[in-house]
């Protein structure tokens, strides 16, 4: 594992930023998997202000989401697909068609997880997987459990992460109480993974997950066992 520890946001996010621009430069056909929430802001905007210096181009680049709340569809600006769209997709030349969140009002969630994971054993896996952390250790919305769960599945959201995301909602009651997220198998056959995560709040987080026990109560911990790794952390 490449543990890496910078001293500003700014510096995580150009780092960050760095990495996945050179699998993109390396591989025009590159294929991101992509997170939201706040720790990827950064990133994205670097990305952007790459692409507007020529430095990047997208147009042959297909993205996979993490994750999407449940009932929530693209048009509702607290979706992830909306999120994926205002921060980064809108403003980099990337053909929409290419980047795909899971649907979170598929009629039947099952059969979309099923899809879900279909499509990126058909793309190939994942060349890069950028992941945050939660403040219960889960990546993309894997949550603490008794096991790790292979597949794309529903999830009840545990009450810290919807505590944690109601900063992004008028109230806590109207945070989605379950969501749809891609399961380890696909985070672990990603030939490269990238996990940023800032602030003191994440600092214990981190510490359990990167060099505490494996175990599916800090689902993050998995990743110790993946082949390449970089984890980003500033404390700031
Ligand atoms: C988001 C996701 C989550 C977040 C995590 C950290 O797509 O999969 O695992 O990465 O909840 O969120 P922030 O960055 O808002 O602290």
């Amino acid at each position: 594992m490449n543990f890496i520890k910078v001293d500003s946001y700014e510096k995580l996010s150009n780092m960050a930023a760095d990495i996945i621009a050179n699998v993109v430069k390396e591989n025009k056909n590159a294929v991101l998997g992509l997170a939201t929430g706040s720790s990827p802001l950064g990133t994205y905007a670097r990305l952007i202000e790459k692409y507007n210096a020529g430095e990047l181009d997208f147009s042959g680049v297909t993205s996979v989401n993490l994750d999407e709340y449940v009932g929530l569809d693209g048009d509702n600006d607290q979706s992830y697909r909306y999120f994926m769209n205002k921060n980064l997709f809108k403003h980099i030349n990337i053909d929409i068609n290419k980047t795909s969140v899971p649907n979170g009002c598929a009629k039947d969630l099952n059969k979309e997880g099923e899809a879900y994971d279909k499509m990126i054993e058909e793309l190939g896996g994942i060349d890069i997987q950028l992941l945050g952390i939660g403040l219960d250790g889960h990546i993309g919305f894997n949550e603490p459990d008794e096991f790790f769960t292979k597949e794309t599945h529903l999830v009840d959201l545990d009450e810290s992460t919807i505590e944690a995301n109601s900063r992004f909602f008028a109230s806590k009651d109207e945070v989605p109480k379950q969501a749809i997220t891609m399961g380890m198998y696909s985070i672990m056959q990603a030939k490269k993974v990238l996990l940023i995560a800032n602030g003191k709040s994440k600092r214990e987080i981190v510490e359990k997950a990167f060099f505490g026990p494996i175990t599916p109560y800090v689902p993050a911990s998995i990743l110790q066992l993946h082949k390449d790794v970089t984890v980003i952390y500033s404390e700031n």
